[in-house]
């Protein structure tokens, strides 16, 4: 890291769990590691927080039942409190993003609509909200309601005047095999076609809401730039840490359950062999 950035990181009281090179992760609550960053520091922010969705349910994983239930960290506390913390992380991430910075929350409905409440209300700008179309989804096991087969991802800018970096050519004109949705040559639009993670991007263990790399690339890709500093509070197995380092970016995550930042950095590790 340049000296800017070794400056940001030496206010930070915390030690760093992790760090090597442009990649550093923390171990810790992301609201008392975000109080220690500077104001103004941040290119990009992308959150993967609680859905608070793991309240004793069912699902289907390769033909058999399984548990809904992603640790305790997903347990929701109620209604209130739930949204007390989505707008107390995204109020701090608004303060240490840079004026014309951008920020991706991603969620379920369990999560989504609070989190959009709270952006509002603290004052960000509304760029979009992507849907992320996974098509080998899991099956509904009630056969009651359609099956579940999205998420929502909404991107935001911390300023209403603010100019955020979006890579439209390389949107519209590059290579994404991935989604059968994409168009060669014509605008990327507001639905991403995009399975689940990989088997070899599990291959370190795996992560109970693990994103895949292909999502996390196009989202570094459309809205940062080389050398840009990106941050994740909810880091988990660090795919946003993954795909930043693979695209030269600098990365900073966060999260408060040592065995994910132990795979984070395996999977670190891995980019290097
Ligand atoms: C939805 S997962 C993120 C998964 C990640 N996107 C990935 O690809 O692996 C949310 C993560 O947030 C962490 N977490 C929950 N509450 C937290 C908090 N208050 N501070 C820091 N981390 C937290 C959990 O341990 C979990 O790993």
């Amino acid at each position: 890291m340049v000296v800017a950035e070794r400056k940001i990181l030496s206010i930070v009281k915390n030690k760093p769990y992790f760090m090597d090179g442009n990649f550093v992760l923390y171990h810790g609550d992301c609201l008392n590691i975000l109080s220690q960053l500077p104001d103004n520091s941040v290119d990009m922010i992308f959150a993967d927080p609680p859905y608070n969705l793991s309240n004793g349910g069912f699902s289907v994983h390769a033909g058999r039942m399984v548990s809904v239930d992603k640790g305790l960290w997903d347990v929701s506390k109620g209604f209130l409190d739930d949204y007390e913390f989505h707008f107390r992380w995204l109020e701090a991430c608004k303060r240490i993003l840079k004026p014309n910075g951008t920020l991706w929350v991603s969620g379920t409905y369990h999560s989504i609509y609070q989190c959009g409440h709270a952006l509002q209300s603290l004052g960000y700008h509304i760029l979009n909200d992507i849907s992320w179309f996974k098509p080998n989804a899991s099956p509904n096991l009630s056969c009651r309601f359609f099956t579940a087969s999205h998420e929502t991802i909404i991107w935001a800018r911390k300023d209403k005047k603010g100019k955020h970096t979006f890579n439209y050519q390389e949107m519209k004109n590059g290579n994404w095999p991935e989604d059968k949705l994409k168009k060669p040559n014509l605008q990327m639009r507001s639905v991403w076609s995009m399975g689940t993670p990989k088997p070899e991007e599990k291959k370190y263990g795996k992560h109970p809401t693990q994103k895949p790399l292909d999502l996390l690339k196009r989202i570094i890709l459309s809205s940062t730039n080389k050398d840009d500093v990106i941050l994740d509070p909810f880091t988990g197995s660090s795919t946003t840490g993954i795909a930043s380092a693979m695209h030269g970016r600098k990365f900073i995550g966060i999260d408060m359950e040592k065995d994910y930042l132990e795979l984070s950095k395996k999977r670190f590790a891995d980019l290097k062999k």
